[in-house]
């Protein structure tokens, strides 16, 4: 069988890469964009794509390491100012600061996207009080204290698109019950906020990534997630890109996705319809099935 690279656009020019794209340029002209996490991995992929389709971008995260050289290499890719914030989503008042930022800067804040975030894997009975509360301060309620400084300075009034970045939880996702608690918690209260701004002109959907070949890969210890084997789980045999989920987020904020709202949009190459990372071994030997009767029944 013909081997997969993990991208798809391997070996192909900035330029080739740059014109991959279904997304008519200046389709976002006029909009102003807010990636949280948008100093890496797909929260810069997203922050590259908003621009290219004619946002003005504000990023923002937690580490200046980050969002510095990131805002740097971003303007000079655009060829305009992208503003880049140190902001921590668990912190309201560096929310309210954020925002207010955008908001001195741009004049308006269009689509937001809750990107964000992070964990790490440990099994559900060795999860202290305080790793389970720092996952789930960080990847639901800083989503919900973004959305809602947001909301209220800015898109209840005017209108705006919010995506949220997810993870796979329509199945279990064992290793990580703190984190895929959080993140359904975000999808059940996009498709809450969905209806009740609704009529104010607010659309809010989710993206929920598989397994991304990204810098958040290497948040792994060695050892704990090995990225070269991951491909086995995936029916498409290999990992998605940045630019991948990028594309999906870039589609629900357009005009494209207007009708669109409390939607989760998964993006992972089939994994979520097949396979298992989490082996449970078998009893030996497995249980006797009986197959049951009712008592009056004749055996
Ligand atoms: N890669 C995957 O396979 C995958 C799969 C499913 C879901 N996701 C999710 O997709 C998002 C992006 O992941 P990625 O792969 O691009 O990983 P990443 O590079 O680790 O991105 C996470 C970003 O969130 C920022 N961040 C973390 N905590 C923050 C906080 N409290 N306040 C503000 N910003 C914060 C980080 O920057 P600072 O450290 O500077 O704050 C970083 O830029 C994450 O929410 C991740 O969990 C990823």
């Amino acid at each position: 069988m013909k081997p997969t690279s993990t991208d798809p656009l391997a070996g192909r020019s900035a330029e080739a890469r740059a014109a991959a794209t279904v997304f008519q340029p200046g389709v976002l002209a006029g909009k102003v964009a807010l990636v949280t996490g948008g100093g890496t991995g797909i929260g810069a992929a997203t922050a590259r794509q908003l621009g290219r389709m004619g946002a003005e971008v504000v990023i923002a995260s937690r580490k200046a390491a980050n969002i510095e050289p990131a805002a740097r290499g971003l303007s000079a890719e655009l060829g305009r100012e992208v503003l880049g914030v140190v902001a921590d989503v668990r912190d309201r008042a560096s929310v309210d600061a954020l925002i207010a930022a955008t908001l001195a800067r741009f004049g308006r804040l269009d689509i937001l996207v809750n990107n964000g975030g992070g964990q790490f894997l440990c099994p559900a009975e060795a999860l202290s009080a305080r790793g389970w509360d720092s996952v789930v301060a960080t990847n639901l309620t800083g989503q919900w204290a973004v959305i809602q400084a947001a909301a209220n300075a800015w898109m209840l009034a005017n209108g705006g698109a919010i995506v949220n970045v997810t993870m796979l939880s329509r199945r279990g996702f064992p290793g990580m019950a703190h984190s895929v608690s959080a993140r359904a918690g975000v999808e059940a209260l996009s498709r809450t906020l969905a209806v009740e701004w609704a009529s104010r002109g607010v659309r809010i959907n989710c993206v929920a990534p598989g397994i991304v070949a990204s810098s958040g890969m290497r948040n792994y210890p060695e050892g704990a997630v090995d990225v070269q084997t991951l491909a086995r789980i995936i029916p498409m045999k290999r990992l998605g890109t940045a630019e991948e989920i990028a594309a999906t987020i870039a589609f629900l904020a357009s005009p494209a996705a207007a009708f669109l709202t409390g939607q989760t949009l998964t993006v992972d190459g089939g994994q979520s319809l097949w396979g298992d990372h989490w082996p449970i071994p078998d009893p030996e030997p497995l249980p006797h099935v009986e197959l049951p009767r009712e008592w009056w029944e004749e055996p």
